[in-house]
């Protein structure tokens, strides 16, 4: 039987090592798509040539051409610009969409049947824009960011009981990035509510980090953004889907209904299955809890408004 194929786009940061945990996990075999030429094969290469030192026998390489791309059962979107000095959130909004655009039109017609995980930002309109230059249904157009917004708070939440990240669990819902809803009565370590181990104010500032978990990575490196927990997060969705392990996960999904919330991509908890996004979590909300993922939402609206404007 052969082994799974996934195709990353976007051999950056983000994507290359994306590439490496896939690899290295023996998961599958991965082709590394870029613009720049050269770039892919070169890391493709290098990659390979550390599979004999890491003990693996996934396939890694590196192309310009999206033929090589063909039949693959996931790709994932991580091409795109970083926002260059003077440009604004809405050039950088249109710059990446209109990547986004273009490699997920030539990457579905080469796997038609694959299923896509976004992770370009801003990341809950480059789902919009996946999802229309695809022509897939929803649940095989998945958005990458409640994941590693959920690994920074258990992080921040170990980190400040002492205890290990493994016993941690978060639960993070709405867009990617400042408008995220961290709920703190769902988070827990042992099972036990965070609200229960520690006092109203420590609880708000780990939830704020979280919330500024990007910038406060950016402001460090001073060039690039984070990667390593990026990347993480997509092996973890790329795992549940291809070995089926039903992973109940923050995603972003188009949400048709549920939570009151229709036709606009938003971070939820979801099961990721060999089919995709095989089911919405659905939970009830307080009505705090509901104002903000509301406000999450329609931030995501306004984004897609000035796509089609
Ligand atoms: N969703 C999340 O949680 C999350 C987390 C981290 C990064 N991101 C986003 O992921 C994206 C990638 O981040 P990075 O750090 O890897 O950036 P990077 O600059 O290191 O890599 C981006 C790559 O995309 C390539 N590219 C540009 N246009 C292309 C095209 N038309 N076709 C193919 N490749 C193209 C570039 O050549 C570059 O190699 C950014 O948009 C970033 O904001 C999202």
């Amino acid at each position: 039987m052969a082994r799974n194929k996934v195709t990353v786009i976007g051999a950056g940061n983000v994507g290359a090592t994306t590439a490496q945990r896939i690899a290295e996990a023996a998961l599958a075999d991965v082709v590394l798509v870029d613009i720049v030429e050269g770039l892919p094969q070169g890391k493709g290469l290098d990659l390979a040539e550390a599979a004999p030192v890491v003990g693996h026998d996934a396939g890694v390489r590196g192309t310009n051409d999206y033929a090589d791309t063909a039949d693959s059962d996931i790709v994932v979107v991580t091409s795109g610009l970083a926002r260059q000095p003077g440009m604004s959130r809405d050039d950088l909004l249109t710059k990446n969409a209109g990547i986004v655009r273009s490699v997920v039109e030539q990457a579905a017609k080469a796997s038609p049947n694959a299923i896509i995980i976004v992770v370009t930002n801003p990341l809950d309109a480059m789902c919009h824009v996946a999802m229309d230059a695809s022509g897939f249904p929803r649940e095989r157009v998945i958005g990458m960011a409640g994941v590693l917004d959920s690994a920074r708070f258990r992080t921040f939440i170990a980190q400040e009981l002492g205890v290990s990240v493994e016993d941690t669990h978060a639960f993070v819902l709405g867009g990617h990035g400042d408008t995220m809803v961290p709920l703190s009565r769902y988070s827990t370590v042992a099972g036990v509510p965070i609200t229960e181990l520690l006092p109203a104010d420590r609880v708000r500032a780990l939830e704020e980090r979280t919330a500024n978990g990007g910038a406060e990575v950016v402001a460090l490196l001073k060039t690039g953004s984070a990667f390593y927990a990026p990347a993480a997060g997509v092996f973890e969705m790329v795992e549940s889907i291809l070995l089926d392990r039903k992973r109940v996960l923050p995603c972003a999904v188009l949400l048709r209904g549920e939570f009151g919330v229709e036709e606009v991509f938003v971070g939820v908890p979801v099961i990721l299955g060999a089919a995709g996004m095989e089911r919405v979590f659905e939970i009830e909300l307080t009505s705090d809890e509901r104002v903000a993922f509301e406000r999450s939402v329609d931030a995501v609206r306004e984004l897609v408004a000035v796509l089609e404007r």
